[in-house]
């Protein structure tokens, strides 16, 4: 079974692909990735030479490239994770974040196209339903609602999946996942960010009053689901994931401060987010009752040991917070 994964050396690809490569052989996996400031192949050392794992680098926009690994490959399945992924950085500059989300989509769908691939899974994102009250969550049929230049860009994607499914008939699947957390995530997400800020006593820039709401699913459950819809899940069918662990962002903020044992006058109320989605929270009872998915991680516990994790892991996050790291965060928390 050959596989191409994209975007695999960032949070989520990685622990995918090292996941998948401790669980089976019976897959070929071939990691396209840019290595963009988010790409980080420290991140895949347990799949590195491995014989059934192959790195490319290169970008998914590049059509001449990706026919080439189609055809070298016989590539038959395609997992698609490469994105820009991050709010505050689309707000800052969405350019980028059309090109690779939206053009680099249809370049793989028209190559799934040519090459009559057996299953596109398209990697995508709760933030697509926009953002809710206070009640209320987010099904499969909530409409597409978007608010940041991120978010739009992942909505124009799923649509356009749905469209070559619709128009061509191809074999696609979506997913739809909440906030993840775990290890190996860029200290740019809430979480690692407050982690690494909390170690260094620097301020923890919380937007607005701290009271959005995001609801959590530790990385490996993800992965898991998106594995099971890879397998099983229905063609031409969407699926939400999340494991039902609202937290407002103050809340998440002071778990880390008290497990780090530090005071909350490290906490600094700043500007807001332009367009701040308010609340997700997921329905995942589609996966759960059609697939038998359910999340196996309990929050505190996987919290716990991302931390913990963050403070084994000095190296690693030291290298990623020099350099071009510390110029976004300049431009980011600067003036807030
Ligand atoms: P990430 O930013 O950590 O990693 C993205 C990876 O894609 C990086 O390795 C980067 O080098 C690569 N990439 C970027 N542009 C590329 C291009 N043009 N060609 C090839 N590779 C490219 O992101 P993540 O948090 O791991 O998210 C992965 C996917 O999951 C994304 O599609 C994201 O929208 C989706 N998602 C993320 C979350 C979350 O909480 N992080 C939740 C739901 C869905
Ligand atoms: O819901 C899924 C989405 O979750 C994914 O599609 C995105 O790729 C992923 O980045 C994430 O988006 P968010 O914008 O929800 O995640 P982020 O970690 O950037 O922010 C989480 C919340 O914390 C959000 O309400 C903004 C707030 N926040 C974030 C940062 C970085 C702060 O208050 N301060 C900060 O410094």
């Amino acid at each position: 079974m050959n596989i191409l994964v994209t975007g695999g050396a960032g949070f989520i690809g990685s622990n995918f692909i090292n996941y998948i490569l401790s669980e089976r052989d019976d897959v070929f996996i071939v990691n396209l990735d840019k290595l963009t400031y988010a790409g980080n192949l420290e991140n895949l050392k347990p799949s590195e030479g491995k014989k059934n794992y192959q790195f490319v680098r290169g970008d998914i926009t590049n059509n001449e490239l990706v026919d080439y690994l189609f055809k070298k490959y016989s590539i038959k399945y395609v997992i698609n994770f490469a994105a820009e992924s991050h709010v505050d950085r689309s707000i800052l500059g969405s350019e980028i974040f059309y090109r690779t989300n939206v053009i680099g989509t249809n370049v793989l769908l028209e190559a799934s196209r040519r090459y009559n691939i057996e299953k596109f899974l398209q990697v995508s994102t709760d933030e697509v339903y926009g953002s809710l009250g206070a009640t209320g969550l987010f099904t499969e049929q909530t409409p597409i609602t978007t608010n940041s230049p991120y978010s739009s860009s992942k909505a124009a994607a799923d649509l356009m999946v749905q469209a070559f499914h619709h128009t061509y008939g191809l074999p696609v699947v979506i997913t739809r996942c909440s906030n993840n957390y775990g290890p190996l995530q860029f200290p740019e997400k809430l979480i690692p960010l407050m982690i690494l800020n909390c170690l260094k006593d620097k301020k923890l820039p919380v937007y607005g009053d701290g009271m959005n709401v995001r609801d959590w699913i530790y990385v490996i459950d993800h992965n898991k689901a998106v594995n099971l819809v890879f397998e099983k899940g229905r063609i031409g069918e969407v699926y939400n994931i999340g494991a039902s662990r609202e937290m407002a962002n103050i809340q998440i903020v002071k778990l880390i401060l008290n497990k780090l044992g530090k005071t909350e006058e490290l906490i600094e109320y700043v500007k807001d987010r332009p367009g701040h989605d308010r609340r997700y929270a997921i329905d995942s009872t589609k996966i759960q009752t059609e697939l038998g998915w359910k999340p196996s991680f309990e929050f505190e516990q996987a919290m716990e040991y991302t931390i913990d994790w963050y403070l084994a892991n000095k190296t690693w996050w030291e290298r990623i917070i020099s350099g071009e790291y510390q110029k976004y965060y300049e431009v980011q928390y600067g003036n807030r």
